[in-house]
C-alpha cells in the first residue's frame, strides 16, 4: 500500500513537471523558433567560424568565449580561420562573444546569440564571421553575400 502511494505521487510530480515546465518550453520554442523544417535550434549542432580576410598579409588575433568555454587566443594567418561547434542549451541563453584585433584596431562583438534572424542568416548551421579591412561581416549563406555587422574601433 505504501509503495503504491509513493509511485502515484511520482506520476503526479512528473505530470506537474511536464505541464509546468516542459510543455510551455516546447510551445514557446515552436511558436518563435521552429521556422526551418520544424527543427528546434536545440537539436542542431552549430558551427561558428572567424575568418581572416584582411589584406596586406595581416594576422588576425582572436579571443572568443562563452560563459562556459574559453576558446583561447589564436593568431590567424591570412586566409585561415578558427571554427568551433556546440549545441545551444534549453534555456536559450547560449552566447558567444569575440574580441578581434589587428594592427591598430580591435572590435568586440557577439558571435552567437539566440535569435531566429541570426539562425536564418547562418542557414541554421554555420555562422561565418569574416574579418575584412573595414570591419566584421556575417556571411549570408543563401546569397553568398557578406553583410557588414561591426566596424573596427581605432
Ligand atoms: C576553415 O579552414 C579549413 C581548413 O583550411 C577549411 O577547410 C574551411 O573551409 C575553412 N572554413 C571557412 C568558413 O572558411
Ligand atoms: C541574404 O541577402 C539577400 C540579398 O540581400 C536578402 O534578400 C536576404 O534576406 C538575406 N538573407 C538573410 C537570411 O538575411
Amino acid at each position: 500500500m505504501e509503495g503504491k502511494k509513493q509511485s502515484s505521487s511520482i506520476y503526479i510530480f512528473a505530470l506537474g513537471f511536464i505541464l509546468a515546465f516542459a510543455f510551455p518550453t516546447l510551445l514557446n520554442a515552436s511558436r518563435f523558433y521552429a521556422r526551418k523544417d520544424h527543427l528546434f535550434p536545440e537539436f542542431i549542432k552549430w558551427h561558428i567560424s572567424i575568418v581572416n580576410s584582411l589584406s596586406y598579409d595581416q594576422n588576425l588575433f582572436t579571443h572568443c568565449k562563452s560563459t562556459d568555454d574559453d576558446l583561447g587566443i589564436n593568431n590567424l594567418s591570412p586566409g585561415s580561420n578558427i571554427t568551433w561547434s556546440f549545441r545551444t542549451d534549453f534555456f536559450h541563453s547560449t552566447l558567444f562573444w569575440c574580441y578581434l584585433s589587428k594592427d591598430s584596431a580591435s572590435v568586440q562583438f557577439q558571435s552567437f546569440w539566440y535569435d531566429s534572424r541570426l539562425f536564418n542568416k547562418c542557414n541554421w548551421k554555420n555562422c561565418i564571421w569574416v574579418a575584412k579591412d573595414d570591419g566584421v561581416y556575417l556571411k549570408n549563406l543563401s546569397q553568398s553575400r557578406d553583410e557588414l555587422y561591426y566596424q573596427w574601433e581605432f
